[in-house]
């Protein structure tokens, strides 16, 4: 390796050391027989024909756009090929991912390729969970975490090339990374940048990077017939699995794909045919399951595979052997409502684009069918040709935050590839100003940048303030770490629906959902330390929750609360479990510190409805709330969620008098409508009769005075 120059090296010096019995980048090492079978495919990837035409492109430009289809080697080999060039530099390659699931995967994959312990010379780095190490050269990351490195260092500095990977998503993370990485390179002539994508939507990206140079890896790609169904039909998992059982049974050898949105629908489909066929390997594909059921789908098989995935198989993951597809043709999708400040998670149709990559799958290798589980028509007319980039369509707060202690003062004209809207944007500024994160002005507070500083949305530095005023720190930064898993804790399996009802009802806390979380965690941690007899994974099982995810939760709370000791002068929580004012403390805690989202109840309704009081929308509470049937006035919410019937999810019980006193409801405060009256009357009234019950209060005589007023008794 001593002998490699950066930006001088020839592929075929990289690949004589490739093929020496001795491990380069560990030269103590002989190479594993894996590594020599390993390598003998490699050397057959598109890619890999091409390197020393892609070297050339890579020593003479700064940024490089690179495209090729999906599973021509661009995510395993060009940061190898990398490397080799710059080993001489002494920095680190980073490669960004949009998903975790692929960053774990991709990592594994290529450290294996050299023969190298992953976390070794080859790592990966996702939000509360790393696997790296000084050694490291060659860092996989999520996009999201390389950003919030580039919030301390806008330059880069520790890194010779960033490659961003899947570029065709247009992740909000991705965009901003482009952005600031197109900055970076102006002021580091040193710093290269290597943008990959899939050969699509790249026009955008190409005209965005003008002189940057391009290298298009030609892929083998084999036809893939099309059939589509005569009648579009809602039940698609049905569908799905009779398609299945037709190939399986009728046609020849060829593993199989299945596209179908959520993972509810994955397990369902997944129980349904491994109990139909003995003689097929059912495997499932999406983020929740553990890792090591994740890298069984690359596993061999004696019999025909099934994979049945989420759109992660779409193109960020190739499997070989697939020569068949089944496309739902649906998949879900995170959407930001602005007017509604509400994020929900939809299940949509695909774009043409998706559609189009989910059938490429079935022609890696041989010709292949892919069978959509839609109309002609509806693609046709129904399917927009490409999705919207992320940046269209999410939250913008945290970013903007972000970008304000990168020292962008006005976000409004950064360079982005596509601008938000501005209607995003002013919600994401007012939504901050709300938080004291920035001031009328627009400039960063010092609170600010300790909300920017946290691995979890900065809305929560303000909870866990106010938590450590009402003695209940613990709590916030629990809920906290259980709102940034990816996956719910309560598990609710469709065929176990009610049985999971009763077993979770022992965690229930009457008034707040938020409580019961946290029992349910709490119970879990004392289950860890308690209960030798039964196995943890036993007891979360009949408990219906998920072990997953609550290991998740507890190494993030970990997390949060090492970074919590630097920036807060944290203190052990004065209020315990025994304390009668437990629950209020927590309640009112929320309550005070997302007061935003607070909701009323509609008096008149028989349903449950209620109000928003910031927006004014009207939802009802999520039927496995808590709260479902109860008639609070007053409640606040974690989620604005909508697949139909807008509902508030995970809520808790509040008392106005809590609420009383913040500006955010003040008269002036308070929404009005044109003729200057106010928007809600009944928030208005609500809130003076609270404003009055507590005057009464404090005006009422203590007891003491009280014997002193008494007229003895004669
Ligand atoms: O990024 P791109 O889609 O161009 O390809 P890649 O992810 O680098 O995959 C190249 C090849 O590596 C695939 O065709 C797979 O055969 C193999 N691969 C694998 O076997 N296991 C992985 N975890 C990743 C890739
Ligand atoms: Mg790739």
């Amino acid at each position: 390796m001593e002998d490699l120059q950066r930006n001088q090296t020839t592929a075929q010096q990289a690949e004589s050391l490739e093929d020496w019995e001795v491990n380069a980048l560990r030269d103590h090492e002989l190479h594993s027989s894996k590594y020599f079978r390993l390598l003998e495919s490699r050397r057959k990837l598109p890619v890999s024909l091409r390197r020393q035409e892609f070297l050339d492109t890579y020593h003479n430009s700064q940024i490089i756009l690179v495209s090729g289809e999906t599973g021509s080697g661009k995510t395993t080999q060009i940061p190898q090929f990398i490397l080799f060039d710059e080993w001489a530099s002494g920095k680190k390659v980073a490669c960004t991912q949009p998903r975790r699931l692929a960053t774990t995967a991709v990592a594994t994959r290529t450290a294996a390729e050299l023969d190298v312990p992953l976390g070794e010379e080859v790592g990966y780095s996702v939000r509360f969970e790393r696997k790296s190490s000084k050694l490291t050269r060659l860092k996989y990351m999520t996009d999201g975490l390389l950003l919030s490195e580039a919030s301390k260092d806008r330059d880069f500095s520790a890194y010779s090339c960033v490659i961003l990977d899947e570029a065709h998503e247009r992740t909000l993370n991705t965009d901003l990374l482009m952005a600031l990485l197109k900055m970076a390179t102006s002021r580091r002539s040193c710093l290269k940048v290597v943008i990959m994508s899939a050969t699509l939507n790249i026009e955008k990206i190409q005209s965005y990077f003008p002189g940057a140079a391009t290298f298009e890896i030609p892929g083998k790609v084999h036809p893939v017939e099309i059939h589509y169904l005569s009648d579009s039909t809602p039940r698609y998992c049905y569908c799905a699995i009779s398609v299945v059982q037709h190939i399986h049974q009728n046609m020849d050898e060829g593993d199989i794909m299945l596209f179908l949105p959520t993972s509810g629908d994955i397990e369902m489909v997944c129980s349904i045919l491994r109990k139909k066929y003995k003689n097929l390997t059912v495997l499932p594909l999406y983020s929740a399951l553990s890792r090591a059921k994740q890298q069984e789908i690359f596993d061999d098989s004696e019999y025909r595979k099934c994979i049945v995935a989420t759109n992660v198989a779409e193109t960020s993951i190739t499997i070989d052997g697939i020569v068949y597809v089944v496309d739902s043709g649906l998949e879900i999708r995170p959407v930001y409502n602005p007017r509604l400040r509400m994020s929900s998670v939809l299940t949509c149709p695909i774009s043409k684009a998706s559609a189009k990559q989910r059938a490429g799958r079935a022609g890696r290798t041989q010709p292949g069918i892919c069978f959509r589980l839609y109309t002609e028509e509806t693609h046709n007319t129904c399917f927009i040709p490409s999705a919207p980039p992320g940046i269209l369509e999410g939250e913008l707060a945290s970013q903007i935050l972000l970008l304000k202690v990168m020292g962008f003062q006005s976000v409004g004209t950064f360079d982005f590839i596509d601008p938000p809207h501005p209607e995003v944007y002013l919600c994401g500024l007012q939504d901050l100003c709300a938080m004291g994160y920035i001031d009328d002005e627009g400039t960063i507070t010092s609170k600010g940048r300790i909300a920017a500083r946290l691995p979890v949305h900065p809305k929560w530095l303000n909870a866990f303030m106010e938590g450590q005023k009402n003695g209940c720190l613990r709590e916030m930064i629990d809920l906290a770490a259980i709102s940034s898993t990816q996956h719910p804790i309560f598990s609710r399996p469709p065929p176990a629906r009610f049985a999971a009802d009763i077993a979770h009802r022992r965690f229930a806390c009457p008034l707040s959902d938020h409580m019961s979380q946290l029992n349910a965690l709490h119970a879990y941690e004392s289950a860890m330390k308690t209960d030798k007899r039964l196995s943890i994974s036993q007891w979360c099982f009949d408990s219906f929750l998920n072990r997953r995810a609550l290991g998740e939760v507890v190494r993030i709370r970990d997390q949060l609360l090492a970074s919590l000791q630097q920036e807060l002068a944290y203190t052990k929580e004065i209020c315990g479990f025994e304390d009668a004012e437990y629950d209020a403390h927590i309640r009112k805690t929320l309550a005070r510190s997302f007061f935003y989202q607070c909701a009323l109840k509609h008096p008149h309704s028989h349903a449950t409805i209620y109000k928003t009081v910031h927006e004014g929308h009207t939802a009802g509470i999520h039927p496995e709330s808590v709260l479902s049937r109860e008639k609070q006035e007053w409640i606040v919410y974690s989620e604005f969620v909508s697949s139909g019937i807008p509902y508030l999810q995970t809520v808790t019980a509040v008392d106005p008098a809590w609420l009383i006193d913040l500006d955010f409801f003040q008269d002036d405060s308070l929404p009005k409508t044109a003729d200057g009256g106010f928007k809600q009357p009944l928030v208005k009234k609500s809130l003076d009769k609270a404003r009055k019950k507590k005057d009464e209060e404090e005006d009422l005589i203590s007891f003491e005075e009280l014997e002193l007023k008494a007229t003895p008794l004669v």
